[in-house]
């Protein structure tokens, strides 16, 4: 054997070293003259073409998958979608910062409509069956999480559902979490109702009929919007009336009599505050427009997702979406920063580009996306919508802090705030709004150019 080896062996070395001799010898002619038709005679890199093929068509897909399209989101069901669905900013942080720094009744009451949105969000005015046979939500065992957050600062023991000697409005932000709780504890429906009470007997009214903002001067602020018609809406469902449905819509109506722009570039923007005192402000403030434009929205999806009213309030939910994109439309007008945020008093180039207005107004126009595609679907609000989203994301740090935020406390302040609890809320808005349009399929899924 060992004599076989040492004869082969020089064979080989000689083959390699005289490559060129190789082709006139007979040894190994396949690899030079092989044909089609003869599989025998194909060079084994020919034979293995197809395999490098198939291979790079499966680094082709798996790249697809985990760098182009998301890497997790999963598609086959709303639920699943919601459960894989990735933010892109520290959602959980800014939720954090929300829950954490809200002081205020409107404060509290918008963390908890952000959390309930982002956490429990079938049970939110805009989930699939938000009134099951008609009636709101029930709580199971366990209570949702906005609702065990938000439970004991919520006062059931006095007139409003919050301690506010200077505002009317805004502890009414607690009343759609306060109704909800009633489903459970009756003592929240009884502060439910002596809220709603006071809010149409005794609160103070602009000479139009509009609830005030404030106590000791009738005065319209757009910020209401969000803080008293929502809770209307919400709790004529639980009461089954629909006149409260009417009122609420009534007083978004008024509001906008009052506030609206109607002519010149910010045509169709809101001002913010109209009424007697030094606070008056004819600009049209950007979280303000938010504050209105989210406030109908939220009327809106409420008017829908109850039978009665969806078939009895046809005229009011077209004039809703006409206001919503009233307010929208001068967004986008106005929207010439350089920063790609809008300024904090939209159509004044003095101002600074901030991102409490431009998240909750990017929501605003995602949740109106889902609830009338034909209009808000369209590429010019989609394709706007994230662009703000964009920009805000980019600007939240690992803390969750979205910066620059406007002063949630002096509107009119030139210095941005070291930290906005709204404003954080509005991320959670602006997040589970995209999250919502996505997994509903209206907005193109991330990564689908
Ligand atoms: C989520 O999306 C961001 C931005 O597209 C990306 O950088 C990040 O890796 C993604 N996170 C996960 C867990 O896929
Ligand atoms: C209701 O709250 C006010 C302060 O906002 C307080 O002065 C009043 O005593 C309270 N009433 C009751 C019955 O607790």
């Amino acid at each position: 054997m060992a004599e076989v080896r040492q004869r082969k062996a020089p064979a080989v070395a000689t083959e390699k070293h005289k490559p060129e001799a190789s082709t006139t010898t007979d040894a190994q002619p396949a690899e030079l003259e092989w044909s089609w038709s003869d599989y025998g005679s194909w060079p084994l890199s020919v034979r293995w073409a197809p395999a490098y093929v198939a291979l790079i068509g499966v680094f082709i897909a798996v790249f697809y998958v985990n760098y182009v399209n998301d890497p997790g989101l999963d598609m086959s069901s709303t639920e699943s979608c919601i459960a894989t669905f990735n933010y892109t900013f520290r959602i959980n942080a800014a939720r954090h910062q929300a829950e954490h720094l809200s002081t205020h009744s409107w404060e509290l009451g918008t963390a908890a409509e952000a959390v309930e949105e982002l956490v429990d969000p079938q049970k939110t005015v805009f989930g699939r069956d938000p009134f099951p046979n008609d009636k709101i939500p029930s709580q199971g065992l366990h209570l949702d999480q906005a609702l065990i957050w938000l439970h004991q600062k919520i006062r059931t023991n006095n007139q409003t559902l919050f301690a506010d000697d200077w505002g009317v409005s805004d502890p009414a932000a607690l009343g759609v979490a306060a109704t909800m709780l009633g489903h459970r504890w009756p003592q929240y429906t009884d502060a439910a109702t002596r809220q709603k009470d006071y809010l149409l007997k005794d609160a103070p009214k602009y000479i139009n009929g509009a609830i005030s903002h404030r106590r000791e001067v009738a005065e319209l602020w757009s910020d209401a919007v969000s803080m008293v018609p929502p809770f209307l809406a919400y709790y004529g469902v639980a009461m089954n009336d629909i006149t409260l449905i009417k009122t609420a819509f009534k007083q978004i109506q008024l509001y906008r009599d009052v506030l609206s722009v109607s002519r010149g570039p910010k045509k169709g923007l809101w001002k913010h505050i109209v009424g007697p005192s030094e606070m008056a402000d004819d600009g049209c403030w950007s979280t303000g427009n938010a504050w209105a434009a989210y406030g109908m929205v939220r009327v809106r999806a409420t008017m829908t997702a109850w039978r009665p009213s969806n078939e009895e309030m046809t005229e009011e939910k077209k004039k809703l979406d006409r206001w919503i994109g009233e307010i929208l439309d001068g967004a986008i007008t106005t929207d010439d920063d350089e920063s790609g945020l809008l300024r904090n008093y939209l159509g004044d180039d003095s101002w600074f580009g901030e991102t409490s207005g431009t998240s909750l107004l990017a929501a605003t126009a995602y949740r109106m996306a889902v609830l009338r595609p034909e209009i808000f679907g369209q590429e010019k609000y989609l394709s706007w919508a994230d662009r703000k989203r964009e920009a805000v994301a980019e600007r939240i740090d690992d803390d969750g802090f979205a910066k620059p935020a406007v002063n949630p406390l002096k509107h009119n302040s030139r210095e941005p705030a070291e930290s906005s609890p709204e404003g954080e809320s509005f991320l959670l808005m602006m997040g589970a709004a995209w999250r919502d349009c996505v997994c509903a399929g209206v907005c193109p899924q991330p990564g689908h150019a």
